[in-house]
């Protein structure tokens, strides 16, 4: 049994043609084993969270009720993004176990519409957000290593409250940053082996072995992208995350959930009315 389907050229060189597509049953099941160990783990296992510091005192009053957390912009390219990506795993996925319908368009639109959310997204956290806020940073590290120790009885001292993300968000941030940068540049140049009416349809663009490199590529990112869609959807719906789902819909979360979850020093509220802020809620970036 091969990870690849290999084809012969018409020169006679092996070259491979796409993934095998029993990997779309790995990556499923990977993704649900990974939430049933860890649904088990919170359940039965899990230590109530402990964090370093105290919040500065009368720091809760000066926060307004409701704390920003999304714009309406990082919203709308959250929810647009999405829907392209669900379109795209059941267009690519559907036909491949057994139900067939004419894919390939609706693949491509979604494909097109997913590239041009993430060329919107590098532009809008590179220029008008805190574009360091996802990136893991040294603070990140030491307090992985103090759970670690901790998680297995070592002594060790708490960690600190979060920044805006958690280490766990920024390293699927890592991880999906990877897979849908794979999936995009790889799905733009296989747009020149469909008939698509934008593009010039050229399969010669590329050598049998690149092509057969580059499909490979597309399917390996895009099997992987099942499992982080699933593990990204079971966070969304764990009850102590709610109130980060909410955000993401409505752009705002309870001052109650910053102070216990964040630390405010690594991630700055700012209250001044001279912000421009709607009374009794901070900006977001
Ligand atoms: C969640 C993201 C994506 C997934 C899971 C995915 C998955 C797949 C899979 C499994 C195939 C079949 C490949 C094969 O037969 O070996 C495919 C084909 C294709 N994909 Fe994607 N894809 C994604 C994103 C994109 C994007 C962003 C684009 C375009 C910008 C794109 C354009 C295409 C095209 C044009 C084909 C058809 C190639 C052909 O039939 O020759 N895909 N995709």
């Amino acid at each position: 049994m091969g990870f690849l389907e290999w084809a012969t050229s018409p020169w006679g060189q092996k070259v491979p043609i796409h993934i095998a597509w029993f990997l779309i049953w790995v990556s499923l099941i990977a993704g649900l084993l990974f939430l049933i160990v860890h649904a088990i783990y919170v359940r039965f296992f899990a230590k109530k969270k402990e964090f370093a510091g105290e919040i500065p005192p009368g720091l809760r009053g000066r926060l307004p009720e409701r704390v920003a957390r999304h714009s309406l912009a990082a919203r709308l390219f959250h929810w647009i993004m999405a829907a392209a990506m669900f379109t795209l795993l059941f267009t690519a996925f559907l036909p491949k176990v057994g139900i067939r319908f004419d894919w390939v368009t609706y693949h491509w639109i979604a494909g097109i519409v997913l590239t041009a959310s993430i060329i919107f997204h590098i532009v809008h956290a590179s220029f008008f957000l805190d574009f360091w806020s996802i990136w893991p940073d040294r603070i990140d590290l030491e307090d992985s290593g103090k759970r670690m120790a901790r998680f297995f009885g070592r002594p060790a001292s708490p960690p600190h409250r979060s920044g805006k993300y958690p280490l766990d968000n920024k390293m699927y941030h890592l991880v999906i940053v990877l897979c849908g940068l794979a999936v995009t540049l790889t799905g733009v140049f296989m747009m020149f082996r469909v008939r698509t009416g934008i593009l010039p349809r050229n399969p010669y663009l590329f050598s049998d072995m690149t092509w057969g490199l580059m499909y490979v590529l597309h399917g390996l990112a895009g099997v992987g992208l099942i499992a982080l869609v699933i593990v990204h959807v079971y966070f969304a719906l764990r009850p102590e995350k709610l109130a980060i789902t909410y955000s993401m819909i409505f752009g705002t979360m309870s001052r109650d959930f910053y102070l216990d979850e964040h630390d405010p020093e690594r991630w700055v509220i700012k209250t001044e009315p001279s912000s421009g802020n709607r009374p009794g809620v901070a900006n977001a970036d």
